[in-house]
């Protein structure tokens, strides 16, 4: 994959990291079966495996090292948002939601397989990421389970990514303003980034008290991110990408971009990201894998 625009050797490491440890962990969960599921699991595999930059474990990773948590726990932790996050994909592009073509710079999962295939990836990838919480061997203190469990779960649903997609769809047909776009990708994106420095704060057991800054450096990137995304849809490189661009405005969805105009979004998802950082002060250099990402996540080509 092109790391081309980290200037940074420390994320970059961190980076092709995680993306390993991920990829191993997701093996070894999804041995195909000798029966009539292999070809969903083979679906399943087809999704979780390679393709994506693995923001979402990085940060699960980096906050948990911040607490001295053991390795392999936080790269489970981070498996688990990130079986959210790539279910949410794969019905994301399906034809009734954002109809894409390609994903990673593969077709689409309903493209390669077929649509039922994809729903029921989705639906299994989901149950995935409860079942590896509910492990054990992600936490042996069950009270530790439990928050994870119902930190994910919040952030996956109604009041997190599945209701922004929801206003996402919602906003083909509706004006929004500036707080209502807000609100939308905070659900949409910022939620599940903001379970994985919580769940990575939750494994080294943090109270909720002194996570309020864990959680307002979270709320920061999880806008700025999305802004990103909406800045990568209007002048990004599809090669690089691995996704098809120029849609949001063909679809009619409602962005910072499309709201503000492309340089006032830059603008705001650079003060957002300098605003996350300066709620890492009380750290010292044990933080600066999250600034690090703080940065990258605006000025990603990807
Ligand atoms: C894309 O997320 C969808 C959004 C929530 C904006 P990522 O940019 O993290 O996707 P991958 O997993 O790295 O491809
Ligand atoms: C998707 O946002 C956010 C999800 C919860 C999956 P987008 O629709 O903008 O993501 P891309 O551009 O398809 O990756
Ligand atoms: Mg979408
Ligand atoms: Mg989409
Ligand atoms: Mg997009």
């Amino acid at each position: 994959m092109s790391l081309t625009v980290i200037a940074d050797g420390q994320l970059a490491d961190g980076l092709r990291r995680i993306q390993r440890e991920v990829d191993a962990v997701f093996d070894a969960l999804l041995p195909l079966p000798g029966d009539s599921r292999a070809a969903l699991i083979e679906a399943m595999r087809y999704a979780a495996i390679g393709g994506g930059k693995r923001v979402r474990p990085l940060l699960v990773a980096a906050t948990a090292e911040m607490y001295g948590v053991d390795r392999d726990a936080a790269v489970r932790a981070g498996c688990a948002v990130e079986a959210i996050h790539v279910y949410s994909l794969i019905h994301d592009d399906l034809p009734c939601m954002d109809d894409d073509d390609l994903r990673h710079g593969k077709p689409t999962l309903h493209r390669q397989f077929d649509e039922a295939t994809a729903v029921l990836a989705g639906d299994s990838l989901h149950a995935l990421a409860f079942e590896i919480l509910a492990d054990s061997e992600t936490s042996s203190d069950p009270f530790t389970r439990s928050e994870l469990i119902a930190t994910l779960a919040i952030a996956s649903g109604k009041d997190g990514m599945a209701g922004g997609q929801m206003m996402d769809m919602a906003s083909e047909a509706e004006d929004y303003d500036l707080h209502t776009i807000t609100r939308l990708q905070q659900l949409k994106t910022g939620a599940l980034l903001g379970a994985s420095v919580e769940m990575g704060a939750i494994l080294g057991h943090v109270a909720p008290e002194g996570r309020a800054h864990l959680r307002a450096y979270a709320r920061d990137i999880g806008l700025a991110f999305q802004i990103a995304d909406d800045l990568l849809d209007v002048e990004g490189d599809v090669e690089k990408a691995g996704k098809a661009l120029r849609k949001d405005e063909q679809q009619g969805k409602q962005t910072f971009v499309t709201l503000m105009g492309v340089e006032p979004a830059r603008k705001q998802a650079r003060a957002l990201v300098e605003q996350a950082i300066g709620h890492l002060s009380s750290h010292g250099g044990e933080a600066d894998l999250l600034r690090s990402l703080a940065r990258y996540i605006v000025e990603r080509d990807r």
